[in-house]
């Protein structure tokens, strides 16, 4: 098996819901989104799973929707994206040493994958982290994305409990940093600020010094 499967259909419930959405939407992508970046970068970063009007339509993560917003001038503004922004899969943009994947590579209904679903595509997950240079950080953002992670390296999940900012030092494992999610719940009520999340980037190039 692949690290992704663009034609991977083994979650009944997602696999109906993208076919009911995709006659809705002709146009959206409504398959598995790859992931975005270079499989070789040293900075990974984990969302959820493709939103709706975003990654499900665009076929890029983070793309189209306003998770995306927050993550991208980020990026951009630490050296990890040459723009600031992300608006199709064919806008030109490149990630620089970063890659960005999603714990469900689906579209789940009201943005809930299901745990037997998040399990499903955990193998994926496993062999993009097993890919990755021996120095490389994961950025996880929420809790979902951080028990993903845990769960492809085989760790459990009370060993290496959630905290916004702190690194996890997984053994043979990339180091893993939490984050909340850059949703616009998250942004709109700042649990999550534009302060808090430069934070955690501020972290990522500390223990990843531009070459
Ligand atoms: N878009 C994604 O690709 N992932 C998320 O987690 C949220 C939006």
């Amino acid at each position: 098996m692949t690290a992704f499967e663009p034609d991977c259909r083994r979650c009944p419930r997602l696999v109906a819901f993208l076919d009911r959405v995709k006659q809705q939407h002709p146009d959206y992508r409504c398959r598995p989104v790859p992931p975005f970046g270079d499989p070789m970068a040293r900075l990974l970063i984990v969302g959820l799973a493709p939103g709706m009007h975003g990654a499900n339509a665009t076929g890029r993560p983070f793309t189209g929707d306003h998770a995306g917003i927050l993550l991208y001038a980020t990026l951009h503004r630490y050296g990890f994206a040459s723009r600031p922004e992300s608006v199709s899969s064919d806008d030109g943009l490149e990630l620089i040493d970063c890659r960005i994947t999603n714990a469900v590579k689906c579209l789940p209904p009201l943005n809930k994958p299901q745990t037997a679903e998040i399990r499903a595509c955990n193998d994926h997950l496993a062999r993009e982290l097993a890919a990755l240079p021996e120095d490389a950080v994961v950025i996880a953002l929420g809790t979902i994305a951080h028990n993903a992670v845990l769960r492809a390296c085989g760790e459990k999940q009370s060993a290496w409990p959630f905290a916004h900012g702190r690194v996890h030092r997984l053994p043979g494992a990339p180091r893993m940093i939490d984050s909340y999610h850059c949703s616009r719940y998250n942004t709109q009520t700042r649990r999550l600020t534009q302060e808090m999340f430069h934070q955690v980037f501020e972290q990522a190039r500390e223990l990843l010094p531009n070459p």
